[in-house]
């Protein structure tokens, strides 16, 4: 296997961190219930959280769209749903990337659906050319070509997630 390094650890702690600064900016001080969705989004979610100087409550939503392939298929699975009651609650969703898109808009619909006081979604990477469904997230760390990528939370089967940078996986 080959990789190439599409962003360094450092590029995406500077990115992560002007990120923060835009929700800090965001927020004012109100809570916010951060809910990344697992499991890639994980590392990313842990990151910003503590970047976050304002009131954070942290529940997790477990997802499944893509079985052990390289493409959705479309078809969102909720694994396992929150604890919180977000009735009238400042939430941010939190995931790796928005590819299809599928995974960001069905979870948002859901959590729309109980009456949140504001919802926002933030991923770490933006696919945009491969979006068959329109979203486009509030906060985006980084736009990326069509190219599979790995690292920082991103799988391919059950590994790489655990690598701090985010690099090209070919086989
Ligand atoms: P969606 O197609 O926007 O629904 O993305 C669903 C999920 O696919 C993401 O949360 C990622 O876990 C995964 N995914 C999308 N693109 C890639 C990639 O390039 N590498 C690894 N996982 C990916
Ligand atoms: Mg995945």
């Amino acid at each position: 296997m080959k990789e190439k390094i599409l962003l360094t650890a450092e590029e995406i702690e500077a990115r992560v961190g002007q990120l923060a600064e835009q929700i800090t900016e965001d927020f004012k001080n109100e809570e916010v219930i951060l809910i990344p969705l697992l499991r890639g989004g994980f590392i990313f979610a842990a990151d910003l959280c503590r970047k976050l100087p304002m009131p954070v409550v942290l529940d997790f939503i477990t997802t499944s769209s893509y079985g052990s392939g390289k493409a959705s298929s479309g078809e969102v699975k909720l694994i396992q749903d929150l604890r919180e009651d977000i009735t009238d609650k400042n939430v941010l969703i939190v995931d790796d990337i928005c590819d299809s898109g599928h995974t960001l808009k069905s979870i948002r619909d859901l959590l729309h659906s109980r009456g949140p006081r504001s919802l926002k979604t933030c991923v770490i990477l933006d696919k945009k050319e491969r979006r068959e469904v329109e979203i486009t997230p509030d906060y985006i760390g980084f736009s990326i070509p069509d190219v599979f990528i790995v690292g920082y939370g991103l799988n391919y089967g059950r590994l790489h997630r655990n690598k701090p940078y985010i690099y090209t996986y070919i086989e």
